[in-house]
């Protein structure tokens, strides 16, 4: 498989310890507005989806101390925490992942937020980055 899967960046996701005050400086710096809010209880999250263009800057926050994003602050404090790319086809995408050695977190795709299908890709194997494939 040559073509390319992923068509747009959906978003990237910042790790942030307040998600109240990053919104507020994404807002009053940038003039950034909240197009959606979420909680995900799945994976102990409330995040915030500002628009840009096509795209999403994806403000995370734990609401639990067992959290993966909750680890993620404690050792490596805020910041840019994965990337989420646009795929037409997010079981398609894993399984090529799959196919050239990758490893992945999740075996099959699942829901994400504002109803998408999605699939978390590990860093090790993807230089370093978080990958987290979307269905829209
Ligand atoms: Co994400």
């Amino acid at each position: 498989m040559t073509e390319p899967q992923l068509t747009q960046i959906d978003h990237v996701a910042i790790a942030v310890q307040d998600l109240e005050a990053a919104i507020a400086y994404y807002a009053d710096t940038f003039g950034a507005t909240v197009a959606h809010r979420e909680r995900v209880d799945s994976d102990g999250v409330e995040e915030a989806l500002l628009k840009v263009a096509d795209s999403y800057i994806q403000l995370l926050t734990p609401v639990r101390s067992d959290s993966p994003v909750a680890k993620y602050l404690e050792k490596k404090g805020e910041g840019i925490h994965h990337v989420g790319y646009r795929v037409a086809d997010c079981a398609a995408t894993l399984q090529s992942v799959k196919d050239h050695g990758g490893q992945v977190i999740d075996q099959v795709p699942r829901p994400g937020s504002r109803g998408t299908t999605v699939a978390f890709v590990h860093p090790k194997g993807a230089f370093g980055t978080l990958i987290e494939l979307v269905q829209e």
